[in-house]
């Protein structure tokens, strides 16, 4: 899909919402997002390998048309080829995921070269990395660095070298990020990166105005469903509180 058509990509992390995206997108990612979106977490290092199967199980029983894939948590690859094969190989087993992403640099070519050489598609993810946020000092854009689109174009070669199917690339100054999207030959999905890129990802959540907590400057937001939610919240209290609901239409063997 590298090209003039453009890769539509959402995360998910359960069954009912993936059956309302699954139509509309050409790729389902189950993020480690979710630590922070579901768990309320304030970074993604916390989240399990655990958590990542039982959510991707979930999509994949509410999608039939995208791709999905999930994405490996902080500690589950980073040790070594061999420990991110084990990781990876019982990820796609036991979730049903059709690949993995995983965030890196340079460090992580090799290891993307041992899982695709095995069989488990892979999708780097460079550029701001959240499961870096303590070493990038915050959720901060990257490549303000006078030589960072050679940098970053030259690990993205790399990855798309190593097997990679694609590329991610997320909170990167649009320079860098067109950059790259015209170096490499394999798609390049971006968040908060360049209109140039091959397809677009968002924190579904930002788009629907679900995460009060903190809304990025890339995200775009289509709708306000967290006032949509609190209003229903607040009329439902009000008639339960007023005695109007439920009514007898809500209730069984009522006799006429
Ligand atoms: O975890 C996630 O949802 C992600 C996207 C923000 C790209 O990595």
């Amino acid at each position: 899909m590298k090209g003039p058509g453009k890769i539509v990509m959402l995360t998910a992390y359960t069954k009912p919402m993936a059956q309302l995206l699954d139509a509309h997108c050409d790729v389902l990612l189950v993020g480690d997002s979710l630590g922070m979106v579901v768990y309320g977490l304030d970074s993604t290092l916390g989240v399990s390998l655990d958590t990542m199967i039982a959510h991707t199980q979930a999509v994949m029983r509410g999608s039939s048309h995208s791709c999905v894939l999930l994405d490996m948590p902080f500690g589950s690859y980073q040790e070594s080829k061999e420990q991110a094969y084990r990781n990876c190989a019982r990820a796609m087993a036991e979730s049903g995921a059709q690949g993995l992403k995983l965030e890196g640099g340079a460090e992580l070519v090799e290891t993307v070269e041992f899982l695709v050489a095995r069989g488990i598609p892979i999708m780097p993810h460079i550029g701001l990395m959240p499961q870096r946020v303590n070493e990038m000092g915050g959720f901060k854009a990257q490549g303000r660095e006078d030589d960072a689109a050679k940098k970053w174009t030259t690990i993205a070669k790399h990855f798309e070298a190593a097997g990679a199917f694609g590329l991610l690339m997320e909170g990167t100054v649009e320079p860098v990020a067109r950059a790259v999207a015209e170096a490499i030959k394999v798609p390049l999905i971006g968040i908060g990166a360049s209109p140039a890129c091959d397809g677009q990802v968002l924190v579904t959540e930002d788009i629907l105005g679900l995460f009060p907590d903190f809304t990025p400057k890339f995200a775009k937001r289509y709708v306000e469903m967290g006032a949509a939610v609190s209003e229903a919240a607040a009329a439902y209290a009000s008639d339960v509180r007023a005695g109007k609901f439920p009514a007898l239409e809500h209730c069984f063997g009522v006799k006429k």
